[in-house]
């Protein structure tokens, strides 16, 4: 793994397997090109899919195959065991070039289910928390590494590639680090930050969220900390210091409200764009993408590939879909068709690597604690059972997989 991590390679496909193909999946990737068509087509496709999936009797219970299992195995699949779950997973199907990951709590590493579908759905992890600043260093002088590390290793055994999740934010700045040192003190601080947590998992990181948030909605550089005390400078000596710690690691900048065609978009694109033509060395950019059932940001491929263009690696690093409360049938459905759409926007630009979800429980999501009245985020709902969600991303992967019917 180490090696594999270290030359950025994807991890062999792990306890999965290849499934039945659900019946339904024709009529996703036909009502994902109508979706496009806007708002109305939308709609019209999100009836028409609510009504394919009852007549289907559920995407997610809707089989094909020698192996057609009955309801009562589907709502066993993934529990309380490690064998694979008898449903097509998301990493069976993942290509060769794309990592398919998920952010994960260290606190529910224990909790049986939700370790089951890691392994058995996921080719990478973000550590949702564990690597933020705060919770390595609570206190001043040294390192506590537990979470940080449980979740490699267990990423490891599972053979996954793990995305490091960032140096340098805004936010989870421990409370002691104060803002009235000194540039000198401040600047050591952080540059000595940088380099032990990048160092520390040299070789065990595929790739590193370097530089976090580091734009304001109208597309300034964000007032924090960092930028006050250090000036915009800060953005690239956090690049070099990473770099120089751990060679190997793809070194990403990533934001949110930048996945379509925004203001913040715009910013984002110039600020790489300068990055990389003063040389220093940004690799790729990762769109966050916390969206909201209903709300297709605009031309996500196109953006994508804009930022390809510039010579980078692209990722989806953060994707959930909430959806207001309480839940509808139709919230579902346009939640899956948004999942749908972003993880088609990665698949058609080469230079995708990655394709991570926040959180894939509805269980243990951070939304309804970030967005009041919202909730049902994720891909799997709070008792681990696949949603339309999931069987939307099982869709799109097999219309891509090699030997699919085009
Ligand atoms: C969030 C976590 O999900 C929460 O558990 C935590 O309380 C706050 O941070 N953008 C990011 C992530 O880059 O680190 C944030 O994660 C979500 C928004």
């Amino acid at each position: 793994m180490a090696e594999d991590a270290r030359r950025g390679a994807l991890p062999a496909s792990g306890p999965s397997v290849r499934a039945g193909a659900p019946t339904g999946g024709r009529v996703w990737s036909a009502t994902a090109r109508l979706a496009g068509l806007g708002l109305t087509a939308r709609r019209w496709t999100a009836l028409a899919v609510a009504s394919a999936l009852l007549l289907a009797g559920g995407l997610t219970v809707a089989w094909s195959g020698p192996d057609e299992p009955d309801a009562g195995d589907q709502v066993a699949i993934g529990w309380h065991t490690s064998e694979p779950p008898n449903r097509p997973t998301l990493r069976g199907l993942a290509p060769a070039t794309v990592r398919i990951g998920a952010a994960v709590s260290a606190r529910l590493l224990d909790d049986v289910p939700y370790r089951a579908t890691l392994a058995s759905d996921f080719t990478a992890v973000t550590p949702e928390n564990a690597m933020k600043w705060e919770v390595l260093q609570p206190t001043p002088g040294s390192y506590d590494w537990t979470d940080a590390d449980r979740i490699v290793e267990l990423a490891q055994a599972n053979g996954q590639a793990v995305y490091g999740h960032t140096l340098v934010w805004h936010s989870s700045v421990p409370s002691w680090v104060s803002e009235s040192w000194s540039r000198e003190r401040l600047r050591s601080l952080l540059r000595q930050h940088v380099i032990t947590v990048a160092s520390r998992y040299r070789g065990k990181v595929w790739a590193w969220d370097v530089v976090n948030e580091v734009l304001a909605e109208d597309g300034s550089l964000r007032d924090t900390i960092w930028l006050r005390r250090l000036g915009p400078g800060y953005i690239a000596d956090a690049f070099r210091w990473a770099r120089e710690a751990d060679p190997d690691a793809r070194l990403f900048i990533n934001d949110y409200d930048t996945e379509g065609r925004t203001r913040k978009a715009d910013a984002l694109w110039r600020l790489v764009r300068d990055l990389r033509t003063a040389g220093v060395p940004v690799q790729g950019v990762g769109f966050q993408s916390h969206l909201r059932s209903g709300r297709q940001p605009r031309d996500v491929t196109g953006n994508l590939r804009r930022f390809a263009a510039l010579g980078v690696a692209v990722a989806i690093t953060e994707l959930d879909v909430r959806i207001p409360l309480p839940v509808s049938q139709e919230e579902l459905v346009n939640q899956a068709l948004l999942y749908q759409h972003m993880l088609a926007a990665c698949l058609a630009v080469s230079t995708c690597e990655s394709f991570t979800v926040w959180g894939f429980t509805d269980a243990s999501s951070w939304i309804p604690h970030r967005y009041r009245g919202y909730g049902a985020a994720c891909l799997f709902d709070a008792d681990m059972r696949p949603k339309q969600a999931h069987g939307a991303l099982v869709a799109e992967l097999q219309e891509r997989a090699p030997g699919a019917p085009r």
